[in-house]
């Protein structure tokens, strides 16, 4: 049985994994701001919930996930896998408490710091997984990081793909400083869920519209995270682009200069 903590498991994508996940028999923490949707997750999960609990946490801030972090480590010795589904979509201009664009810090830092400070903890496991999910973001050296971490003020179009590719940055990174540790960044794709619930009202109407015959479902949007968290065969670090399809991946191999770059800036901002 492993003990895998899931960063948005009250909802989407996460909760889907989850269910998959719980079903095989393991161990689950369910992180996620809202108590009320995580006391509801916990509730459709049916008889499964003696394996499992709600973390209330808001990853959004760097002392959220300070917070979060220390309420695990206080709870568990060993975590076998720590899976990111944590996300929000919105292309508006705002800061957090710390000064930074929430799309940057719950949709890649948060994933960075919390895993930097349950590394004590996941050592424990023989071996030990992060996956991290984002858009249809393949591994390639084209993007721009030159407004890494301020991107100010927001330009979703042009801010988007530094962002996410920033979680692959850290996947590779990971890699090479934790021997043994597994990393993965898997393609989310387009699935029905509570990801639009503040974007602008065009997208929700064209969601709606387009939904019901371009969407993905969300188990297959969750498939591949949960066969990277549930299986030990596969090589790392890797990229599943394709939503529902565990043999088609490719190898994260980046420039190292600039992974270099992304986590020295990282550290800087959290002290993780
Ligand atoms: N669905 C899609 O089509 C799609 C497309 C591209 C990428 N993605 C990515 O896929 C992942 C899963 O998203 P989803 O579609 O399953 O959407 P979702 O249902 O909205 O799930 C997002 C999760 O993130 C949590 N979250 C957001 N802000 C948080 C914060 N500040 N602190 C802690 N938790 C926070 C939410 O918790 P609360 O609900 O409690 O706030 C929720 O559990 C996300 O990373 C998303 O960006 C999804």
């Amino acid at each position: 049985m492993k003990t895998i903590l899931i960063a948005g498991g009250n909802s989407g994508i996460g909760l889907q994994a989850a269910r998959d996940l719980l079903a095989d028999g393991h161990q689950l923490i369910l992180l996620g701001r809202d108590p009320r949707k995580g006391e509801a997750a916990l509730a459709s999960l049916g008889t499964a919930t003696d394996r499992a609990s709600f973390l209330a946490a808001d990853l959004s801030t760097h002392g959220g996930v300070r917070d979060a972090a220390q309420r695990v480590l206080d709870q568990h010795d060993r975590i076998d896998a720590l899976v990111h589904t944590t996300g929000v979509f919105t292309s508006q201009e705002s800061r957090t408490t710390d000064g930074l664009h929430p799309f940057f810090a719950v949709n890649y830092l948060s994933r960075y710091h919390l895993t930097q400070l349950l590394l004590p903890v996941l050592r424990q496991a023989g071996r030990p997984v992060v996956v991290m999910m984002t858009a249809a973001v393949p591994p390639t050296d084209d993007a721009d990081f030159a407004r890494f971490p301020e991107f100010a003020p927001f330009d979703f179009g042009r801010d988007r793909k530094p962002i996410q590719l920033a979680n692959h940055h850290y996947a590779a990174h990971l890699a090479r400083a934790e021997p043994g540790l597994a990393t993965a960044v898997v393609n989310a794709g387009a699935a029905k869920t509570d990801i639009l619930r503040i974007a602008p009202w065009y997208m929700r109407a064209g969601a709606k519209i387009l939904g019901p015959v371009l969407f993905d479902s969300v188990e297959t949007s969750a498939h591949n995270v949960v066969e990277a968290t549930r299986r030990n065969d596969w090589l790392t670090p890797l990229y599943w682009g394709k939503p529902g399809r565990f043999e088609q991946h490719t190898p994260i191999t980046l420039d190292t200069t600039t992974t270099q770059q992304l986590m020295d800036t990282s550290h800087t901002l959290t002290g993780a």
